[in-house]
């Protein structure tokens, strides 16, 4: 398949003719029908002056009417086939006359099936009382939600006005002004919101439901259903120095405030970087604050990505590697562990060779990759966030230490900041950057072609310090080395001296070696438990050992793990494995077809590939 545009494989827009400038969007929620409707105002901008029509992408959507909104003057446009990947291609005619600016009212609803959200019955919400609603729109679901140039290369502020009934909070990827009773409708309430700084499609969010908010820091709430606000107060409390510890890193933070939004267990994600309001997963609420890296990811994207924005999803690496990276010097600061930066490199070594491993070394495995025709849901792996890492400390390494190569990345978003831009724009910069010949001379001995464009492991492999990991690694050798016939050696003190994230790392290690005997399986769950631990990340690495090891107890722990939650980086592996062991096979496919309909599409729909119910894009 071809490239939709010559601007990005993946959206049907000509922004290099004429692009969006400006969103106002003034919608209605319908819990009923499971749409949103309403009209999109996008001011436009003529980049040529021979251009007569502007081109966006539209999925699944029902475009009723287009105005010139200063005159009233309807417009003809046109929708086209649509494909299943991609939607159709939105043709407008722009209003005659010679302006460059023009505002065009879009009258539109969702359909039910709009791939961006996911509507919940209260019976699927904790609370139980009201229905709920949120979107996920990247990398290609904007287009489901409102008409768009669903590229990154296009950025736009935007201004919201929400009707929705009155027993529920609206909130946006936005700084929300407030609320008012809707004229002439006393069920509902409207709500309005402002984005300033301009932003990509696919950071546009909405959440809709019974959720409260308790405050966590000078610019920061947490909101959730009321029964996770206390668990997420406690949780994220380190929310703001994690805010003070970027700005001292990449420059003041822009967006004003930054909450939290803890979502239903189905948000397919660990977290999602939305302006003004990070969306995470429920299964962040380990009690001990373990897993709040994911916060300082979603945090650091404050910069690289919302700030910075790769120009197609071929350079995503630019979002992922930056932030993953961006995320551990957070990590770091506020725990100053000798050694702790090395550790978590080589967790996400680790992390890399598994993704690599399951991609068949294939052609997702490249740092920059090639969309045309494939769903970026498809290509979506560790790969641009390990790989992009891997590459940014080797170049650490090579150019003269983290101080050095901080102070580089601050400039680097000072340089691109609102911008969108490719992996040799980047590049660019970083030459022109560390000009002096030392550093010439380092960067010529980078082989950027093997870097960027090789399929597998990197062509570097920096060599990090793994004392902190050593703990670990001494007990997976003794629990490798020893043999089922004794295993007397072990007790359940072994785990005694370990933090949560050192069991992981330990887990995570035996997950790289041969399956484990039932026996040593069965003999681990005796003296350290592991069934009964809830940490999100434990319980993954844990219940994936049992089934590579056939241990059949595992399965219905498994399908229990993958129906409770929804989070992908769980739910996929786990089904793979289970479609890989014979005996597990079956179970997981009647357990996938019994709750599909109650799971978000894009899990559904992913978790029907990873069975072989259906088949992948390209
Ligand atoms: N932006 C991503 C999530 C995403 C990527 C959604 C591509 C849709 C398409 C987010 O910032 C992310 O990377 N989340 C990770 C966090 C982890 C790397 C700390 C996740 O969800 O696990
Ligand atoms: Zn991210």
């Amino acid at each position: 398949m071809a490239a939709l545009s010559p601007c990005d494989p993946c959206s049907y827009s000509r922004p290099d003719q004429c692009a969006v400038v400006h969103a106002d969007l003034d919608i209605a929620v319908n819990f009923d029908k499971k749409i949103i409707s309403g009209t999109v105002h996008i001011t436009v901008e003529k980049k040529q002056a021979a251009v007569e029509t502007i081109l966006l992408d539209a999925k699944d959507l029902t475009i009723s009417q287009v105005s010139d909104k200063d005159s009233g003057q309807e417009l003809t446009f046109s929708l086209g086939e649509p494909t299943e990947i991609f939607g159709s291609k939105l043709e407008i005619k722009l209003p005659t006359g010679n302006g460059k600016k023009y505002t065009l009212s879009i009258k539109y609803a969702t359909s039910p099936k709009c791939s961006a959200l996911q509507w919940l019955r209260p019976e699927q919400t904790a609370g139980k009382r009201q229905p709920y609603l949120f979107s996920q729109c990247e990398a290609i679901h904007a287009r489901s939600l409102f008409p768009c140039q669903d590229s990154p290369a296009v950025k736009f502020p935007y201004t919201a006005k929400v009707t929705a009934p009155r027993e529920v909070t609206v909130l946006m990827s936005a700084v929300r002004l407030g609320s008012d009773p809707c004229a002439g409708d006393s069920a509902s309430l409207e709500t309005k919101f402002l984005q300033e700084v301009p932003i990509p499609s696919y950071l546009m969010a909405i959440v809709a439901g019974d959720i409260e908010s308790r405050d966590i820091g000078p610019r920061s709430k947490v909101w959730s259903e009321k029964e996770f606000v206390e668990a997420a107060a406690y949780e994220f409390a380190e929310t703001e120095d994690m805010l003070k510890a970027a700005e001292a890193l990449v420059g003041p933070y822009v967006w004003k405030q930054y909450d939290l939004l803890v979502l239903p267990p189905s948000f397919p994600f660990g977290g999602m970087e939305n302006p003004c309001l990070t969306f995470v997963t429920p299964t962040l609420l380990a009690g001990d604050r373990s897993l709040a890296n994911v916060v300082a990811h979603e945090i650091a994207h404050s910069w690289t990505g919302n700030l910075v924005t790769n120009k197609t999803f071929e350079h995503f690496w630019l979002n992922e590697g930056f932030t993953k990276y961006l995320e551990r010097l957070i990590v770091c600061k506020l725990n100053q562990t000798p050694g702790y930066h090395h550790f978590l490199a080589n967790e996400g070594l680790v992390v890399l060779r598994n993704a690599v491993k399951t991609l068949n070394n294939g052609p997702y495995t490249c740092l920059v990759v090639d969309l045309k025709g494939v769903d970026p849901d498809d290509a979506f792996s560790s790969v641009p966030y390990e790989k992009g890492f891997t590459l940014l400390f080797y170049l650490e390494t090579l150019l003269g230490g983290p101080v050095v190569f901080e102070k580089f990345l601050h400039s680097y978003i000072e340089k691109f900041t609102r911008q969108s831009i490719n992996t040799q724009q980047w590049k660019d910069f970083l030459y022109s950057y560390f000009s002096d010949e030392k550093s010439q001379t380092a960067l010529n001995t980078v082989d950027w072609d093997a870097w960027f464009n090789s399929q597998g492991m990197p062509p570097v492999i920096p060599d990090y310090d793994t004392t902190l990991a050593r703990a670990c690694t001494e007990l997976r050798e003794k629990w490798c080395a020893a043999s089922d016939a004794d295993l007397s050696q072990f007790s359940a003190n072994d785990l005694a001296s370990l933090s949560s994230i050192q069991i992981r790392e330990f887990l995570s290690q035996l997950l790289e070696q041969e399956p484990l005997s039932v026996t040593k399986l069965e003999k681990m769950q005796e003296l350290y438990d592991f069934n009964s631990v809830r940490n999100s990340e434990i319980r993954f690495r844990w219940l994936r050992l049992g089934l590579l090891g056939h241990w059949a107890d595992a399965i219905p722990r498994a399908i229990e793990f993958v129906t409770e939650q929804g989070r992908m980086k769980f739910v996929r592996p786990l089904y793979r494995d289970m479609y890989a062991w014979e005996e597990a096979r079956q179970p997981a496919i009647n357990n996938f077809l019994a709750v599909k309909d109650e799971m978000h599409n894009t899990t559904a729909s992913l978790v029907e590939k990873d069975l072989h119910l259906k088949e992948a894009s390209s």
